[in-house]
């Protein structure tokens, strides 16, 4: 274990089989918090995922718990956050990192690909948040949103940014409004992580190929910055997004192509 400042602890981090979510809970797991795992589809790989990520973090010392459940559905969240609850005792920590999108134009979106963009990316994190509150206002605990540079960038096929910049808002509201019950809430904003969902955007996005590597982030680079806003090194931060992005979106007024 690398250190201990957040020994005793627990953080649940939504999405967290894969990805930056992985990353995210194993940093929180290095730092000496016990960790609850989130995932969203049964039988599949990212259950797999999981279940390795979980005894991979057992082996580090720490407890960790493995819980599917869709944060787009209410009664699921209930669980998740009950099952937590009876498992740890106690939540420090809720990070908001799932999320699920069609990558394609928002006009060209059908109904239910519409309704699974919001019930996800919006409703589900309200859900989250709604069951955290209580638990967290025990810990003066806090939430991190883990966001995108689609919140204030277009990009044709990326109809997740407006949930983002929803989202974005909803962190803004819920720090003056949890402040009372000393829960911190704020957000980090990564730019381009080479995760699974990176794979399909690589296929729509052509000019992708044109950024410099060091531009890139990984997910342990996002992971550090929301222990940070876990932390009470960030006590006077309130209500922000953090942009950790490498530069890439002080440069977006360069050309990306080749000449
Ligand atoms: N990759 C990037 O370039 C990038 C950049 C900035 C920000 N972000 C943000 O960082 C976060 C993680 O991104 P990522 O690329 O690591 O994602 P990812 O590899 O696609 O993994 C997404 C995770 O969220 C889970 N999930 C999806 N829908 C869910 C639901 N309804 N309920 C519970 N869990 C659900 C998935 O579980 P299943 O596999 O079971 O569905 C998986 O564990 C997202 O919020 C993303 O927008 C990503």
């Amino acid at each position: 274990m690398k250190n201990s400042r957040f020994k005793d602890k627990v953080a649940l981090i939504t999405g967290s089989s894969r990805g930056i979510g992985s990353a995210i809970a194993l940093k929180f797991a290095e730092a000496g918090a016990d960790v609850v795992l989130n995932y969203r589809k049964q039988g599949g790989s990212s259950e797999a995922q999981g279940k390795k990520l979980c005894e991979t973090i057992r082996g580090m010392g720490r407890r960790a718990f493995l819980i599917q459940a869709d944060i787009s559905q209410k009664e699921s969240v209930r669980s998740l956050f009950a099952q937590a609850a009876e498992a740890c005792g106690r939540l420090d920590f809720l990070v908001l990192n799932a999320a699920r999108t069609p990558f394609k134009p928002l006009e060209k979106l059908l109904e239910r690909e519409i309704r699974q963009l919001v019930d996800t990316n919006y409703i589900g994190n309200l859900f989250c948040i709604q069951e955290a509150v209580p638990q967290l206002a025990q810990q003066r605990g806090s939430i991190v949103f883990v966001s995108s540079l689609g919140s204030r960038f277009y990009n044709v096929s990326y109809p997740l940014g407006s949930m983002k910049a929803a989202m974005e808002s909803v962190v803004r509201d819920c720090a003056e409004g949890l402040k009372a019950k000393r829960i911190s809430v704020n957000a980090v904003c990564g730019g381009i992580v080479k995760t699974d969902s990176f794979k399909v955007l690589r296929q729509l996005w052509e000019e992708l190929e044109f950024i410099p590597e060091d531009l890139f982030v990984e997910p342990e680079e996002i992971a550090d910055v929301v222990l940070f806003l876990c932390s009470s090194d960030s006590r006077a931060i309130c209500g922000q997004t953090i942009v950790v992005d490498h530069g890439f979106s002080n440069r977006l007024y360069q050309p990306m192509q080749k000449k």
